[in-house]
């Protein structure tokens, strides 16, 4: 905890970082910049593959390719053959939610604070094979993790095969109580696949740790691989229930490799997520999660009283991360993000939904104190 305040320890950090000067970036949950480390090690693998381009492919690239995938293992507290290396979330759960073997009438659970992408894939399978979708509201400030479990288990039916969980929300910052809902869903034979796509990297956890059967990231958020890198996880024992995407007959239906057939891709970008994981060693997963917390909570504690401001994101330290989300009175969250820019320079984004109104705030390892100062200052104006 003590280093989540080390100012020291984060202008260190930050010098590891090419942050643009032009404007405050407080919108790093769309994709956050890699570390200088990571781009070089990018660039030479890039020119390394250039070089021996056809032989690459035919003599190292698998050889590479354990190689990273053992070490994403290892950083998520699974097996490789659990794990593939995809190019973000959308793939990863793309590659589940239209690979299980569900049947016209089945059911699937899902929030209306979930992804976008998400949500239109399950309404893909609804128009195509008839599953049924039920969309459920979740409240923004939870009291309990019981009331989110009941929230979900209220919408169970016999008819009920897999619950899409978001682990951390990408529009509010809440965190879900991931294992409590598995746990619900076990009971009573339903699956469960976590939207991780903002925890890998934000939040210092092990994927066992969830028991949940299916999960999806994309390591271009948190984790500070280049844009294009992502991690599907099945459960050993889940694997052979899910068609892969790329018809492959390489395989065993219930070995992991069969989701892995998706011909010719650019293999330096995988390559660099080992970089990417052996910078983040040096910070720590878990002085990562405690500074993102406490740049989170340093707005936030100083914004909070003011009546005109709004937070959408719960206070209970275990129910959020780094990013909150927040709204002016009177503005509409187009208005605020565009004030926010426009009069301030500070670069955020418009969250717009039936559920949620604001603008998300994500700083980043990066972000400092003095620019939380200055969007602190601008709240505050917007609001008078
Ligand atoms: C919760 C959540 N799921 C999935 C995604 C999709 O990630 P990607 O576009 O990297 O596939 C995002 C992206 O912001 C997200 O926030």
């Amino acid at each position: 905890m003590q280093v989540a305040t080390d100012e020291k320890f984060w202008d260190e950090v930050r010098k590891a970082y090419k942050v643009s000067p032009d404007f405050i970036n407080l919108e790093n949950g769309y994709y956050s910049l890699a570390a200088e480390p990571v781009i070089s090690a990018q660039e030479a693998h890039i020119r390394m593959i250039n070089q021996i381009p056809s032989y690459y492919m035919r003599k190292k690239q698998w050889e590479n390719h354990k190689q990273v995938k053992k070490a994403m293992a290892e950083f998520v507290g699974v097996s490789p053959e659990e794990i593939v290396i995809c190019r973000n979330t959308t793939e990863a759960l793309d590659t589940v939610i239209l690979g299980l073997k569900m049947n016209a009438g089945d059911e699937a659970i899902m929030t209306n604070q979930d992804y976008g992408s998400m949500l239109a894939t399950f309404n893909q399978r609804a128009r195509r094979d008839g599953i049924v979708n039920k969309v459920i509201s979740l409240p923004l400030h939870p009291i309990s993790d019981q009331e989110i479990v009941d929230a979900y288990e209220k919408a169970v039916t016999p008819n009920t095969k897999v619950i899409l969980v978001t682990h951390l929300i990408n529009i509010t910052g809440q965190v879900l109580p991931v294992r409590k809902i598995a746990e619900m869903a076990h009971s009573k034979g339903i699956e469960i696949i976590a939207d991780s796509a903002h925890a890998v990297g934000q939040l210092d956890f092990k994927i066992p740790e969830l028991d949940c059967d299916y999960l999806g990231s994309s390591l271009h958020k948190w984790v500070g691989a280049p844009l294009g890198s992502g991690l599907l996880y099945i459960r050993k024992d889940r694997i052979e229930k899910v068609w892969p995407l790329f018809g492959d007959d390489t395989y065993a239906d219930d070995d992991i490799r069969k989701f892995e057939h998706i011909g010719t891709h650019p293999c330096a970008t995988e390559l660099s997520i080992i970089d990417a994981l052996e910078f983040q060693k040096t910070i720590g997963i878990a002085n990562k999660q405690a500074r993102l917390r406490y740049l989170k909570n340093y707005w936030l504690e100083k914004v909070k009283d003011n009546h005109n401001i709004i937070i959408n994101t719960p206070y209970e330290a275990k129910r959020s991360s780094g990013i909150a989300n927040v709204g002016v009175k009177g503005l509409a969250p187009a208005e605020l993000a565009d004030k926010l820019f426009d009069n301030f320079n500070i670069f955020t984004v418009a969250i717009n939904t039936e559920a949620v109104k604001g603008c998300r705030i994500t700083p980043h390892l990066y972000t400092s104190k003095d620019e939380l100062e200055q969007l602190i200052s601008a709240l505050n104006t917007l609001s008078a």
